[in-house]
């Protein structure tokens, strides 16, 4: 287990990552193609030695098996310095994939982001990450049980990535979180409903950005009383 972050088992998010990767007529079926049958021409297979064979080929070539011994899994840590490009980059794209309007409107620069991750992001918040297969998939910024940002990488979600941040951040909030979403992002919405949120006020979010928005909030007790 990492110093400062937690190894999460991936089996049920990797399912989905390998279901959710692989396209069309290969979604369904194994890597390789499956061995046509047990029986190998020749005869070599029909001692006890060559059915193990086939049969240990049979094994490697079933998805189930990449799945769960050969796939990356995720985990989440806090992030460090160096990776401050890395993570500005992964909340920009998810930014911009998430409401290209409002940012059209608002025309951040990647340079503005940049210093304002650096300046501002990182000196007032604690910052964490998830990272898949080496690679940064998922960021969050809290500042004292408020929840600032949850962004994971466009081309990564819906794969359960979002839901290890936001426990990282439950169980780093022990008095509760809140946190704020535009009224329209219907995903973000559904997410945190889903996960316990519940809306505690509708109003308009400061300038430049002057958007409706909407404040969650969630508490642990309230959780514990809903199971
Ligand atoms: C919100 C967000 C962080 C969720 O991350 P994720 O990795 O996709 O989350 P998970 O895979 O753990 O969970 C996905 C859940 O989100 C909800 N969700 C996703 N898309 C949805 C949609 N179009 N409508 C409603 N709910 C949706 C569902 O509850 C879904 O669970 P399900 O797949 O079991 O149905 C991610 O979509 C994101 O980065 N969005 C852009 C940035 C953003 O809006 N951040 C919040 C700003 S406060």
């Amino acid at each position: 287990m990492p110093p400062n972050g937690s190894r999460i088992s991936g089996e049920p998010l990797l399912k989905r990552f390998d279901e959710s990767t692989q396209s069309g007529a290969r979604r369904h079926e194994p890597p390789y193609p499956e061995p046509a049958g047990r029986r190998i021409e020749g005869g070599e297979a029909r001692d006890g030695f060559g059915r193990r064979l086939v049969r240990l080929h049979s094994l490697v070539m079933r998805r189930s098996f990449w799945s769960t011994y050969a796939m990356p899994q995720v985990s989440v840590r806090r992030m460090s310095a160096e990776q401050v490009a890395e993570v500005t980059g992964v909340w920009r794209r998810s930014r911009l994939d998430a409401a290209p309007e409002i940012e059209a409107r608002l025309g951040h620069s990647l340079e503005d982001d940049l210093g304002h991750f650096g300046d501002v992001v990182m000196r007032e918040c604690d910052v964490w990450i998830a990272e898949l297969d080496g690679l940064i998939v998922g960021m969050m910024a809290i500042r004292g049980g408020h929840l600032e940002k949850l962004y994971v990488e466009p081309n990564r979600q819906r794969l359960g990535i979002g839901t290890l941040l936001l426990d990282k951040a439950k169980s780093e909030s022990p008095s509760g979180l809140t946190l704020f979403t535009h009224q329209v992002n219907s995903r973000a919405r559904g997410f945190y409903e889903a996960r316990g949120f519940e809306p505690i006020e509708f109003g308009m979010s400061s300038m430049p950005e002057n958007e409706p928005d909407v404040k969650y909030a969630w508490s642990p007790r309230r959780s514990e009383n809903a199971a």
